[in-house]
């Protein structure tokens, strides 16, 4: 018998192997998949049949007999026709928990390589041009149109060019980088080879951040399985050394050149002047990993799916406390609603949902009266927020808005790459507001210490009665602050840093302890 079990990280964590070993001593043929993408019917199990694919999930290594007898409890049948897995439009994770990731044979007889043969056939401007009116823009989370980087980068004079995938992933709640690097790596590879024909690159990096070792290890095998299949082109795996700013583009080409990963200002963007200063496409897995579609599909079929100027589709990753947490590929339009309770099915613990953050953890945290706000770049802007690379953080009502928003500070503090004042000094000086405003909630605030700053000191000195170290009083100078970040940081760490807190300050003011001004 042959049996289809996940390798995926998530799934290992979730105990897949000890199940695979226990399919393996039962005499069947097991075949190790990437995941499907639903990680409450973890480990999961397909029995080949006459009728398909059986699944079976959760599993344990003892349910073995009950599974091939046919008779296990959690019989789910059909994978595919599970609520979760019919709602969804799988442009880039169509294969994804379906085949061996790391079988050729199985790439091709699933639509594999169409899109390469097609783009190889064409100009390069003819390719660009493909993915202009695909409309597909850049995953990782600013939304630029891929096709108008592209064109810079083979308009761009000089060479040799490159492709630099960035596959850094390091927002928290975000897993579909890893989950298509170890679910489908020809696609990502393929996708890279498109664009060096698109731009006439002759080599790539994909930049993996170290903690995805498996991703690492998948995409290695895979680079060397499909050598000759993407020749002349070539690519090669770097990893990251754990930092998070080391995902913003700049501080990535330091890294890849060997150097401290740290943000360089911009222009020149790297389109022009990006690895070892030649000109550069960097785009994310997910951009990438889209093309191979748009190729064989069609520019049509991808920009026919979407929402105002956001088309195609968005592998959206729900996490966090929800109860169905994994992958869900959507086109846009959706609501956050629909995504938070229809496809999420609200809560894990069943408490209501109190708020969501969409974006990591430098986006914004939106409460239940935003729900019906689309999923779409644009709309997300307009609300005070932003989709990021997509990942959706659910939390029920214990949480404390105040704490998640000296989380973002914190955060923001340890993984400052240092080189700008608002963003190296500006969340220490968060951090130690947000402890403030939380002390502040016990009704005798602190005094002063020697580490307030000369403003807030001002305030408190102008203040016999100690009225301006109030919550009040500290929340503006938490937008001030904020202000001062969101303006006058180099890149996206520091300047989006204010997006948590500022909307966990505007939407949940009673967490900190008095009624907030209401933002602009
Ligand atoms: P950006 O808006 O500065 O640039 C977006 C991309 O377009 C860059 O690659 C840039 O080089 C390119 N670009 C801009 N103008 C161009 C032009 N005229 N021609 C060619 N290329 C051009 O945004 P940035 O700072 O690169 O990214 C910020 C985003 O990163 C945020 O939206 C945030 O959501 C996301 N992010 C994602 C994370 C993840 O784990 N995926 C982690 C942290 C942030
Ligand atoms: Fe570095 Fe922060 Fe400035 Fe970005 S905003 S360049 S991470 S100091």
């Amino acid at each position: 018998t042959r049996v289809f079990i996940s390798r995926d990280m998530a799934s290992v964590a979730l105990g897949a192997d000890a199940v695979a070993r226990a399919f393996a001593d039962a005499g069947c043929e097991v075949v190790r998949t990437g995941s499907r993408g639903l990680f409450n019917v973890e480990p999961l199990v397909e029995v080949e049949s006459a009728e398909g694919r059986i699944g079976y999930g959760p599993v344990t290594a003892g349910d073995v007999t009950a599974i091939l007898g046919g008779s296990h409890p959690n019989r789910i049948g059909d994978v595919g026709a599970l609520p979760f897995f019919a709602a969804q439009q799988r442009f880039t994770f169509a294969r994804c928990g379906i085949v061996d990731p790391l079988s050729l044979a199985d790439y091709a007889a699933h639509g594999g390589w169409t899109g390469l043969d097609i783009a190889r056939l064409a100009e390069p401007q003819a390719v660009v041009d493909t993915v202009k009116a695909s409309g597909l823009r850049g995953r990782g989370g600013a939304g630029f149109p891929t096709g108008i980087k592209w064109q810079t980068v083979l308009d761009a004079p000089g060479g040799p060019k490159y492709i630099v995938c960035n596959a850094d992933e390091g927002d928290s709640g975000t897993f579909a980088d890893r989950m298509l690097m170890e679910g489908d790596p020809f696609c990502l590879i393929e996708g890279m080879a498109i664009a060096a024909h698109a731009v006439r690159a002759g080599h790539g990096y994909i930049y993996i951040r170290s903690e995805y070792a498996f991703a690492v290890e998948t995409m290695r095998k895979a680079i060397e399985l499909s050598a000759a299949r993407i020749a002349p082109f070539t690519l090669e795996v770097r990893v990251g050394a754990g930092a998070y700013v080391c995902g913003e583009e700049t501080a990535l080409l330091d890294s890849i050149e060997g150097k401290r990963g740290q943000v360089r200002a911009k222009p020149p963007l790297p389109a022009l002047s990006g690895l070892f200063g030649r000109p550069t496409v960097i785009n994310n897995v997910l951009s990438l990993a889209a093309v191979p579609f748009i190729l064989s599909a069609g520019a049509e079929a991808y920009a026919d799916v979407g929402f105002g100027r956001s088309r195609g589709t968005m592998p959206v990753q729900l996490a966090g406390n929800v109860k169905n947490g994994g992958l869900f590929e959507v086109g846009f339009g959706i609501t956050l609603g629909e995504l938070v309770n229809d496809v999420g099915g609200g809560t894990a613990s069943g408490r209501p949902v109190r708020a969501v953050q969409v974006g990591g953890p430098l986006g914004a945290y939106f409460p239940p009266s935003m729900f019906d706000l689309p999923f779409d770049y644009e709309a997300f802007t307009q609300a005070g927020g932003l989709i990021g690379h997509a990942g959706i953080t659910v939390f029920d009502d214990s949480v404390d808005m105040a704490h998640m928003a000296r989380f973002a500070m914190e955060f923001c503090a340890a993984e400052s790459c240092g080189k700008c004042t608002p963003c190296r000094i500006g969340s220490t000086r968060g951090v130690e507001i947000m402890d403030r405003i939380i002390a502040a909630r016990i009704p005798e605030p602190a005094p002063p210490t020697a580490r307030t700053g000369t403003l807030e000191k001002a305030l408190y000195s102008r203040s016999p009665d100690r009225i301006e170290v109030s919550p009040g009083a500290q929340t503006a100078l938490l937008r001030d602050l904020c202000d001062t970040m969101k303006y006058g940081s180099l890149c996206a760490l520091g300047g989006f840093t204010p997006y948590p807190v500022l909307s966990a300050l505007d939407h949940f003011p009673e967490d900190f302890g008095a009624p907030a001004p209401i933002a602009q």
